[in-house]
């Protein structure tokens, strides 16, 4: 398989799906990147690996320790990194310097900007500075207090033509790619026949150019996922299971067994 790029990936729209999965350590990495294009260092590892309760907290530092690892078990798949919460929105001389320093530490192609219009100029002066940024528009997590939750967004006519306008900004801005989260399907559809670049769906159906997932909802190791999560496999189930067989085989003495131990014969 050959190494995959940004402009490869723009190309795609029109010709094959997008397949894209989180990863926040090198091992998983290295499990998924055969199988996908685009491996995303989501800010989602504030819940999946820190216990969190939303995206707010996440850091700098949290999100290079988990690019580099990921970076080191990836071969061919673009790597890209989230900009946590904090560190791009305020001016995009910050957003510049903030997202060179994630690209220099962690080895990432690209990273990702949660935000619609205001986020434009932002991501017009990362892109006129090369430095690749995918998009993201809908419902964006780290403003989940701005919104009150986590509800679909473009419910109603205005607030349609709001996700609109801001899927076309982000994409007049430069995007190569622009995820859309949360939104129904109809919505979905006209946001992606709208922009020359590809849309990448998570909960915004099938219309989308290519698909997104947390891996640890897909795996079914979180505790409860949204309606959008298809479950392939029930891994919190499976290692809780192996867990429980290890502790009852330790207090019962079955494990370690002869198949397990060194024994020194001189004979040998
Ligand atoms: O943080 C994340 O994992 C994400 C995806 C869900 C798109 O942004």
């Amino acid at each position: 398989m050959k190494k995959i790029t940004v402009p490869y990936i723009t190309a795609l729209k029109h010709k094959q799906k997008i397949v894209m999965l989180t990863a926040y350590s090198a091992r998983m990495a290295e499990l998924m990147d055969n199988y996908v294009d685009i491996i995303l260092v989501g800010d989602s590892l504030g819940m999946t690996l820190h216990g969190m309760d939303n995206t707010l907290g996440v850091t700098m530092d949290m999100m290079i320790c988990a690019g580099q690892s990921v970076n080191r078990g990836r071969k061919n798949a673009l790597l890209v990194v989230d900009m946590p919460f904090s560190t791009y929105e305020s001016c995009p001389h910050k957003a510049y310097d903030n997202a060179a320093h994630i690209m220099q530490k962690t080895g990432c192609e690209a990273i990702k900007i949660e935000g619609g219009m205001n986020m434009s100029d932002t991501i017009s002066f990362l892109t006129q500075r090369n430095i690749p940024v995918m998009g993201h528009v809908g419902l964006l997590p780290q403003s989940v207090h701005h919104y009150g939750g986590y509800g679909v967004r473009g419910r109603d006519d205005a607030a349609k033509e709001i996700l609109l306008k801001d899927i076309k900004s982000v994409a007049d801005a430069g995007a190569f790619s622009i995820v859309i989260e949360g939104t129904d399907a109809d919505l979905s559809a006209e946001m992606t026949a709208s922009v020359t670049v590809p849309t990448i769906g998570i909960g915004a159906s099938q219309s989308c150019d290519g698909q997104v997932l947390v891996s640890d909802d897909m795996l079914g190791i979180t505790h409860r996922t949204a309606k959008f999560v298809k479950h392939y496999d029930d891994l919190q189930n499976n290692i809780k299971n192996a867990f429980a067989l290890y502790a009852d085989d330790v207090r019962n003495g079955r494990f370690p067994d002869e198949n397990y131990v060194y024994r020194h014969s001189p004979n040998k």
